[in-house]
């Protein structure tokens, strides 16, 4: 097993910090000081190695570049009102992370490499973390098999990472929202619940074709009807219609389990509606909007938090929403907003100190 102390350390000679802007950054553009590297051979993961954040040699027979067998996470740290540095639930995203692992016939990363390693890469970069509202230190572990070989095959080798990077908004503005019922993203005994790199890469030519019509992101449905509403783009939807918020269930294995959905869903219970996971369809979500009852609809992720949906257009019919005049994604979001700034009490246990 691997303790704290078995972690080996490189430090760097001179911090990139001073050469960047926090102010107003991309997301993932910019990456910090250290990574964390552990690679996985003859059955056991090696000694973990926290290094200067530098380019990787890899063999162009990388089995990972063939056949894809790619995990990844995305975690957000925050500086609460007296400095601390402070990560959100990363405990659920180690859990889903192994969850992925598994699907995709890769080794489990144990908590104490995971854990360990995001607390002591935290440690060293805490000056990283962006003191702003809506922003954050995006932390990203991933995983990825690294057999020299191109046969198919489950690889016997891997590699275990996390980087770093400062992050302001993901969505800064409002979205347009395209309902795709040509694409699908997932299907029922498919990989749509695992966070696998080809699960993005398969998106993106539907959301390219959104694109060019002028949305900003897909609305995916189910793979049978073109009816069911499943993710948006990199996000869990939310519906409020009438007193009820209603978000597309887990059960199928078609949609991620959000970290940010399922902290969204306490909230929203906390602030008395009623939730609803369960399937939802096009049309009735239609049918509110032709009725007014259908009065706002957001997405919730870890990179964009949470992210007002403007318009949805599917076939010919257009609903254009007004979000100024919305109240429960705004509220959630400051309530969440207060929590991860330490502004209020974290009564859910939500923040890990490290
Ligand atoms: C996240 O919210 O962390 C995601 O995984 C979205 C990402 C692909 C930008």
């Amino acid at each position: 097993m691997v303790s704290v102390t078995d972690f080996n350390i490189t430090k760097i000679n001179r911090s990139k910090l001073n050469d960047i802007n926090l102010e107003n950054i991309p997301f993932g553009k910019y990456f910090t000081d250290y990574m964390l590297e552990v690679d996985y051979e003859d059955g056991e993961w090696k000694t973990p190695e926290i290094k200067p954040y530098q380019p990787l040699l890899l063999e162009p027979s990388l089995a990972a570049i063939h056949y894809g067998q790619a995990i990844f996470e995305g975690i957000k740290a925050y500086k609460n009102l007296a400095g601390e540095a402070l990560i959100f639930r990363p405990h659920d995203n180690f859990t889903r992370f192994n969850i992925s692992a598994e699907r995709m016939q890769m080794p489990t990363v144990p908590e104490e490499i995971f854990m360990d390693g995001l607390r002591q890469l935290i440690n060293l970069e805490s000056n990283w973390i962006p003191a702003k509202v809506d922003h954050s230190l995006y932390i990203r572990p991933f995983m990825f098999s690294t057999d020299e070989t191109i046969g198919v095959k489950p690889s016997e080798k891997y590699k275990f990472m996390i980087i770093l990077s400062p992050t302001g908004p993901y969505y800064a503005t409002p979205m347009r929202i395209y309902v795709e019922e040509q694409y699908v993203r997932a299907v029922p005994g498919g990989i749509g619940y695992a966070k696998a790199a080809g699960n993005y890469g398969g998106a993106m030519y539907a959301t390219a074709q959104a694109k060019l019509k002028g949305y900003d992101q897909v609305l995916w449905t189910d793979a049978y009807e073109h009816k069911y509403v499943q993710e948006c783009g990199t996000m869990n939807v939310m519906f409020i219609i009438g007193n009820k918020a209603i978000t597309p269930n887990l059960d199928e294995g078609t949609i991620l389990k959000g970290v940010t959905r399922d902290s969204v869903i306490t909230i929203l219970n906390e602030m008395g509606l009623t939730v609803e996971e369960r399937a939802l369809n096009i049309d009735e979500v239609i049918e509110a909007h032709k009725a007014g009852t259908l009065s706002e609809v957001f997405g919730t992720g870890t990179a964009a938090t949470i992210s007002l949906i403007k318009e949805l257009r599917y076939k010919e019919y257009d609903m254009v929403f007004d979000v100024t005049t919305w109240t429960v994604a705004p509220k959630v979001k400051a309530i969440l907003n207060d929590i991860r700034y330490g502004k209020t009490a974290d009564t859910h246990g939500w923040m890990m100190k490290l």
